[in-house]
């Protein structure tokens, strides 16, 4: 369990650098089992999901080292394509793994995820893909098995653009000596990465942040050097530490154009923001304005990774906010937890109306990564103390030193990390 015990109502002012993207930085290494050799990433956060992603590596045979936020994962040896159950538990997201198997070895097996705090995760659309691209499943109870039966130029259409669908196509097509075209896929910058390394490695991906990618593939991929991109939902949870508090921020190594929904909600919340190339100046007003309606939507629309985090800021403005959660079907566990801090949300369905009010300390659990972080916001902007059981660990998850960070800036953050 780890406590953190916050000390509300002081504006944060400084400067910070973004962390790099957990959600490339997982498909990234992903994508290093297709590659015979060393792929290297720079600018890798050092969070536990990519800790998990890189114990998976290794007990699937690959060598995995890491110096600072630089991380080298040496395939030519993988012995194994069965990725451990209870390594898979730990992390839904490592289902993309599966392509890579598929890509490399030719067969792979999984324990289907399941769901987690914030829906029920299907992989349908995954499922489904593999079969139109001619691989053969085999279900026992959640134990899944894949085989490549013929590889085929094919053409894949995803029924919504799921962003771990787009990638585990992408991955194994990466690694089939044909074509590969898929329409309905997801546009993320996320899935524009992966393209960018697995060109490096010496397929030719096509399209990638479009609604479709073409991709030829080889049947041998070298590894590559390349550096993982910004972390857009870091680093607007960190502008929203700034605004929160009624405070400023500096924030470098940003991919400013990937952040445009979310800093088009910040300027509607009353904060002053400019912005240059690689950098984002921030402004915060003493109290923020209701932001009118969110929709989360697939990229470029409002993250809804980013849900959590607002729905915090909307909770402290003067004004009233709506809130609509499209993406998955159970994601405002923050509620409850910001209603025992005198938040006014009430929820029904995918809507929350939120009527803001100042916030007072109170004690709250973290259920999820970006229900976690959304409620370390409230405590920054609440009057008074504020303790977060987060019991699964969940912030150190994706947030890389994320109380060192804030506190440098003028938060007062105390972490106890208990049994
Ligand atoms: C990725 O999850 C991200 N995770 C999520 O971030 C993010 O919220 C999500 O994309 C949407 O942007 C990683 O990249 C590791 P989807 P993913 O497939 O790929 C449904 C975070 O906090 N669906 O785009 O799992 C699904 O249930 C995490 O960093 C199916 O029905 O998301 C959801 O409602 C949370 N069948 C919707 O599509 C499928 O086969 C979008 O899911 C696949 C998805």
């Amino acid at each position: 369990m780890t406590i953190y015990e916050i000390e509300g109502g002081k504006p944060m002012a400084g400067e910070l650098t973004a962390q790099g993207a957990k959600n490339s930085a997982l498909v990234l290494l992903s994508a290093a089992l297709l590659a015979k050799d060393v792929t290297v990433l720079k600018n890798c956060p050092e969070i536990r999901d990519v800790a998990a992603q890189l114990e998976i590596l290794q007990s699937l045979g690959c060598v995995c080292s890491r110096e600072g936020s630089t991380v080298a994962v040496d395939a030519t040896g993988v012995s194994s394509t069965e990725v451990p159950q209870e390594l898979m538990r730990q992390m839904r997201s490592s289902v993309t793994l599966l392509g890579a198997l598929l890509g490399r070895c030719g067969t792979g097996s999984i324990h289907t995820p399941g769901g987690c705090a914030i829906g029920a995760r299907p992989i349908d659309y995954h499922l489904q893909a593999f079969a139109d691209m001619g691989v053969v499943i085999e279900k026992e109870g959640d134990h899944l098995s894949a085989a490549m039966r013929q590889r085929k130029d094919s053409i894949v259409m995803l029924p919504f653009p799921s962003v771990g669908a787009t990638e585990n196509v992408m991955l194994l097509a990466a690694r089939l000596p044909c074509t590969t075209v898929l329409s309905g896929a997801a546009r993320e910058p996320e899935i524009v990465d992966l393209a960018k390394l697995l060109n490096q490695m010496g397929a030719v991906v096509m399209g990638a942040g479009t609604d479709t990618v073409t991709v030829r593939g080889s049947n041998c991929l070298n590894g590559a050097q390349h550096t993982v991109l910004p972390d857009r939902i870091a680093a607007a949870t960190d502008l929203c530490a700034a605004a929160v508090t009624g405070g400023s921020l500096t924030l470098r190594s940003v991919a400013v154009r990937h952040m445009g929904a979310a800093i088009e909600a910040l300027i509607r919340s009353g904060c002053e923001i400019r912005s240059e190339e690689g950098a984002v100046f921030l402004k915060a007003p003493k109290r923020l304005s209701g932001m009118g309606i969110l929709r989360t939507m697939p990229y470029p629309g409002f993250p809804t990774d980013l849900q959590a985090p607002f729905v915090t800021l909307a909770a402290t403005a003067e004004g009233d906010s709506v809130m609509v959660e499209n993406m998955f079907e159970n994601r405002y566990q923050h509620v409850p937890q910001l209603h025992r801090m005198g938040a006014d949300i009430s929820v029904s369905g995918r809507v929350a109306l939120v009527r803001g009010r100042p916030l007072h300390g109170g004690q709250v659990e973290a259920e999820d990564l970006r229900g976690g972080a959304a409620l370390l916001l409230a405590g920054l902007g609440a009057e008074g103390n504020t303790k977060v059981h987060d019991a699964q660990h969940c912030i150190e998850r994706g947030y890389e030193r994320i109380t060192e960070r804030w506190n440098s800036i003028g938060a007062s953050i105390r972490v106890q990390s208990l049994a």
